[in-house]
């Protein structure tokens, strides 16, 4: 036969070692060695051990609830209720034991992240009301006017 019958040949025989080879560093050596539920699933072994190791960090509201009532009742009748309190002050696994206190974060960045106004619509993330962070009162810590815990626009002056 002719070498233009062999060549293309040749070439899809290389391809496959290349994968091969390629494979055997990329996939994981517990991947599809396992019993049954792990040989033929997209799952390692290994992984689940992985997950345990993780530790948990946050709380959830309905822990706050229980030292701070007034505060999660308060934040559930405004706009903000639907932002876990730990977004804002950080992970409250052992807390009041260990931190005694949760971070209170004053900056502006703290709000810009969801306020900065967004020009081309994307996500959900747009739809938040937005400001432009350089000319909306530049300097001043958003919450000397807007109450974080009940950002109401027409309730302007803070209340608790
Ligand atoms: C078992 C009671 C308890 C629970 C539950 C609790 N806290 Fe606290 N928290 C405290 C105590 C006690 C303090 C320290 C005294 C104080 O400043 O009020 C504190 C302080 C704070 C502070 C700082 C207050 C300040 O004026 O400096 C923040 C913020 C806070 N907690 C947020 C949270 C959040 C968010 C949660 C839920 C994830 C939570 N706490 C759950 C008891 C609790
Ligand atoms: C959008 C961000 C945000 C969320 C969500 C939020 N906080 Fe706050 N929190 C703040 C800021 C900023 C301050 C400081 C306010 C100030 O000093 O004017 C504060 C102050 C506090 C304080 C201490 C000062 C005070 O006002 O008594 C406590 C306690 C507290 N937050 C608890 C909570 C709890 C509990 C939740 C959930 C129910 C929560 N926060 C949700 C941003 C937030
Ligand atoms: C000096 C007071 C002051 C400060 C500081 C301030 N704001 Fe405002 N903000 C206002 C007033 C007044 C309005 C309502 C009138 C307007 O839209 O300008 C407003 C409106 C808004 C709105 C609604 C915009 C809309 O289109 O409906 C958002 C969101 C907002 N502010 C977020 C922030 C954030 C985030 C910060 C900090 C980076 C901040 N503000 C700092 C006074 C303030
Ligand atoms: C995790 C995202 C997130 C953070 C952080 C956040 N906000 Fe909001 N904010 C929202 C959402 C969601 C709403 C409700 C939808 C809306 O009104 O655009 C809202 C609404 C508001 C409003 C409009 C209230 C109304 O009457 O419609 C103001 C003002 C505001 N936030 C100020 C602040 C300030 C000041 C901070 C910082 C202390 C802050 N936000 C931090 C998500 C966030």
């Amino acid at each position: 036969m002719k070498s233009h019958v062999w060549r293309p040949l040749f070439v899809a025989i290389g391809l496959v070692l290349l994968i091969i080879v390629v494979r055997s560093f990329l996939v994981p050596d517990d991947f599809g060695v396992w019993e049954r539920g792990y040989m033929y699933g997209l799952h390692r072994k290994g992984n689940e051990a992985e997950w345990k190791k993780v530790t948990v960090k946050y709380r959830t509201k309905a822990y706050c609830k229980e030292c701070h009532a007034e505060k999660v009742e308060s934040i559930d009748r405004s706009p903000h209720g639907i932002i876990p309190c730990e977004n804002c002050h950080g992970p409250a696994m052992n807390h009041p034991e260990d931190p005694p206190t949760l971070t209170i974060d004053h900056s502006r960045e703290l709000c810009i992240r969801c306020h900065a106004k967004l020009f081309t619509p994307s996500s959900g993330r747009s739809k938040i009301r937005g400001i432009d962070p350089v000319t909306h009162n530049p300097g001043a810590e958003c919450s000397l006017c807007h109450d974080p815990h009940h950002p109401n626009l027409e309730a302007l002056k803070r209340h608790e």
